[in-house]
């Protein structure tokens, strides 16, 4: 049984993979801003999942670290919660880059600081940082989602000088790009796409290699994709 912090568990892939990671008895932290869904969440996970409404842009950080007290130790990080910036870029205003960093990049980064004394705890810890085919180096790129794929990247390049850091640490960091999967926000950025992989497969795949991919990868960015996008 692993302690699992996992954001944007309020929807998608965050909430598929939570969910799993509850029932596979783990005790599991859902992060994201909508309380609402993260009780709808609780209620399908039971007894081993609890919720927070966090938001990346404006943490609240006490609040997280008096859920993660109790929790004595993290052996799981996972970085999920994401925001989809769709616009060209003469038109992204300085609002725009602040958002999409903020919760692609900064937010995550910043989670992990907090969280680093936990996660040295671990004695094994593992920090999953959930990224995009669009900020996975030499893949297809699409007009609009440029400052998406930025900031996607960004937190790619973060797993790797991050493991190198703290390969002392015991605390291991990977990366997952991910191609298409079917969510909201995927229909959003590429409306009436039909992705090859459901939100409850993609969820599935990251609640198992959150607990077990740092016994095999450490510092990896990894494309997670059967189709372009
Ligand atoms: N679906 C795809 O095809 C695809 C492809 C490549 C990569 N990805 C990546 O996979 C991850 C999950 O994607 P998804 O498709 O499941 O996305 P989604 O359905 O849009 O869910 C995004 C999650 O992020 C949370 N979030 C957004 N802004 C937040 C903020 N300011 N503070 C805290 N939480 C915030 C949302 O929760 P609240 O609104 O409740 O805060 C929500 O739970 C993301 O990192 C995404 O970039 C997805």
């Amino acid at each position: 049984m692993k302690n699992i912090i996992i954001t944007g568990a309020s929807r998608g892939i965050g909430y598929d993979a939570a969910l799993q990671l509850a029932r596979q008895g783990h005790r599991v932290l859902a992060l994201s801003r909508n309380e609402e869904n993260l009780k709808a969440l609780k209620k399908e996970a039971g007894e081993t999942l609890d919720y927070l409404a966090f938001d990346l842009l404006n943490p609240d950080e006490e609040a997280l670290l008096e859920k993660a007290r109790p929790m004595g130790r993290v052996d799981v990080l996972v970085n999920n919660a994401g925001y989809l910036l769709k616009k060209p870029f003469e038109e992204i205003n300085k609002k725009d880059w602040g958002r999409a960093f903020g919760v692609n990049f900064f937010g995550p980064s910043r989670l992990i600081q907090l969280l680093q004394p936990f996660l040295e705890k671990s004695g094994g810890a593992h920090i999953l940082n959930i990224s995009s085919m669009g900020g996975f180096q030499g893949s297809a790129k699409f007009p609009g989602l440029l400052g998406y794929s930025a900031s996607k990247a960004a937190i790619a390049n973060l797993t790797e000088c991050l493991a190198e850091e703290w390969k002392e640490k015991n605390v291991a960091c990977n990366c997952l790009c991910l191609g298409a999967v079917q969510t909201e926000m995927l229909a959003e950025a590429f409306p009436g796409l039909q992705a090859p992989v459901s939100s409850e497969k993609m969820g599935g795949f990251i609640a198992y290699f959150a607990a077990e991919g740092h016994h095999f990868f450490n510092g990896k960015v990894l494309p997670v994709s059967v189709s372009t996008p």
